[in-house]
């Protein structure tokens, strides 16, 4: 990973960036004031006597270079850093990453305010500059060390911590979401969860497998596991910090491939299918991550983990399934299967752990896109201040989320001649329905309860800011930035 450095003092740099801002209307960009600048005042001059020619509006990702033969820098960078909130950094930190491919060094100077600048740009750094390959071939040499120019290395050491641990904790999620699923089954991603747990203390690691999960009634996770020849596991994690008085169950789907089942989904919709766990792989490092950062609050992780598989022991559109605690559902689509593992997950969060708060997240609907386009997930919630928490916990780590309703009039859909609750109800819309289906798990916890459906936003088709193409890690940051919340 990029290495970032807080520097401070005079510096001979061969490529240095210096941020600019919009002027206002109708006026070139400006030079933002930096605290610790770096090199002769005649540089600082020359990149303003730059600016009206440059034609740079200075919106954040904005990059400009500029040559200097002979000279010290001999590069000398404009980077836009637009109205300079911790997302423009963000989006700025990305541009730079990738305008600075081909270069191995860079300096940069940071504003006197450098506490969210340095958030933002530190992430936006390691985020843009992130890259998923499986063989080293044609790897082109990457920008390797960042300085960053400040007044006071010590007192933004923290800051930066916190910003490479959000870092690689999303990287750890885009990981594991991108990995194809030749290799990526359950007992996989259980092990890289096992891995990754090993050597952090504080940590406890759970993982049943399948005998466990039949002895224990864990209906949903073993009928959809059950036409894989990789069989489902759960895993359980646990950030169990001294003095905790909050304690927090996150929920994450880990359907390791989604084919859809007997209900087998045409070739455009399983395409991507191995993305289809990226709800586990956030939860999960969002609880390696708060253990990293040693947050005062007591995160219990559930994954449930499933191949999602057509053969001759896959169960069957109407069977009818027995969820941990008892309710029983009739599934007539096995498509509809992330919400069949989710239940069993919830149902034992709500009887045997008895948290204070219950949040899950999943790839769960093509509605959400449908409904929100790509980039929001949907936030449902029955509590207010929950809701308004995680979106702004969610919102300030740049990420986006949109509250949509639980309307009470589609709950009716649910209903199942034969069992409980159906599973795939053909009215209401697909995403508040699917939730309307966990809010029935939900028990004492229902109005402590947040379920996120963030299938849109876990994958990128494009580069987009601090997003490269492929997997996103969505609800890393947010997930992280809400624990940090609670005590
Ligand atoms: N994993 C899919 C949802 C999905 C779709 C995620 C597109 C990402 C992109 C989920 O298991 C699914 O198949 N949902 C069905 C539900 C339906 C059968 C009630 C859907 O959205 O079509
Ligand atoms: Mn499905
Ligand atoms: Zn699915």
């Amino acid at each position: 990973m990029l290495a970032i450095r807080l520097v401070s003092g005079s510096v001979r740099p061969d490529t240095l960036v210096l941020p600019v801002r919009p002027g206002g209307p109708d006026s070139p960009a400006v030079l933002v004031p930096t605290a610790a600048p770096s090199v002769a005042d005649d540089v600082r001059a020359e990149a303003e006597a730059l600016l009206p020619a440059a034609r740079l509006t200075g919106a954040a990702g904005e990059v400009r270079e500029h040559l200097r033969p002979g000279a010290t820098p001999q590069r000398l960078w404009l980077l836009g850093a637009g109205a300079g909130d911790e997302q423009d950094w963000r989006v700025a930190g990305a541009a730079l990453a990738r305008a600075a491919k081909d270069e191995t060094q860079i300096t940069i100077e940071l504003p006197d305010d450098a506490g969210t600048a340095l958030r933002g740009l530190a992430e936006g750094l390691l985020l843009g500059s992130y890259r998923f390959r499986l063989t080293d071939a044609g790897t082109r040499p990457s920008l390797a060390g960042v300085d960053l120019l400040v007044t006071d290395p010590e007192a933004l050491a923290d800051t930066l911590a916190a910003a490479r641990t959000t870092a690689e904790m999303t990287a750890l999620a885009r990981d594991l979401t991108n990995t194809p699923s030749s290799t990526k089954h359950p007992e996989w991603f259980a092990d890289q969860v096992a891995a990754a747990v090993s050597g952090r203390p504080g940590l406890h690691l759970r993982v049943r497998e399948p005998r466990e999960l039949a002895a224990e009634g864990f209906g949903g996770i073993l009928a959809v596991g059950g036409g894989s020849a990789r069989g489902p596991r759960l895993v359980e994690l646990d950030w169990h910090p001294a003095g905790a008085r909050t304690h927090v169950v996150l929920v994450g789907k880990g359907i390791t491939f989604d084919t859809g089942g007997i209900s087998i989904k045409p070739v455009p919709a399983m395409k991507l299918m191995r993305k289809d766990m990226a709800g586990a792989a956030a939860v999960v490092a969002a609880t390696l991550g708060a253990a990293a950062l040693g947050l005062p609050v007591r995160v219990t992780t559930l994954a449930p983990l499933a191949e999602n598989m057509v053969s001759g022991s896959a169960f069957r559109p109407g069977d009818i399934i027995r969820h941990y605690g008892g309710l029983t559902s009739e599934s007539t689509n096995s498509d509809a299967e992330g919400r069949l593992v989710l239940a069993d997950a919830m149902a034992y969060a709500v009887r045997e752990l008895k948290p204070d708060l219950l949040v899950d997240l999943a790839t769960l609907t093509g509605a959400n896109a449908v409904a929100l386009g790509k980039r929001h997930a949907a936030l449902y919630s029955e509590n207010d201040d929950l809701a308004a928490d995680l979106l702004a916990a969610i919102t300030s780590a740049g990420e986006r989320a949109w509250r949509m309703p639980l309307a009470d009039d589609y709950a009716e859909y649910l209903a199942s001649d034969i069992a409980d609750l159906h599973s795939s109800p053909a009215q209401g819309a697909g995403s508040v329905v699917a939730a309307l289906f966990l809010r029935e798990f939900t028990g004492e916890l229902r109005d402590r309860w947040a379920h996120l459906d963030m299938s849109a936003p876990s994958w990128s088709d494009d580069v987009h800011g601090e997003l490269v193409k492929g997997a996103t890690g969505w609800g890393v940051r947010g997930l992280l930035r809400w624990l940090g919340t609670l005590g």
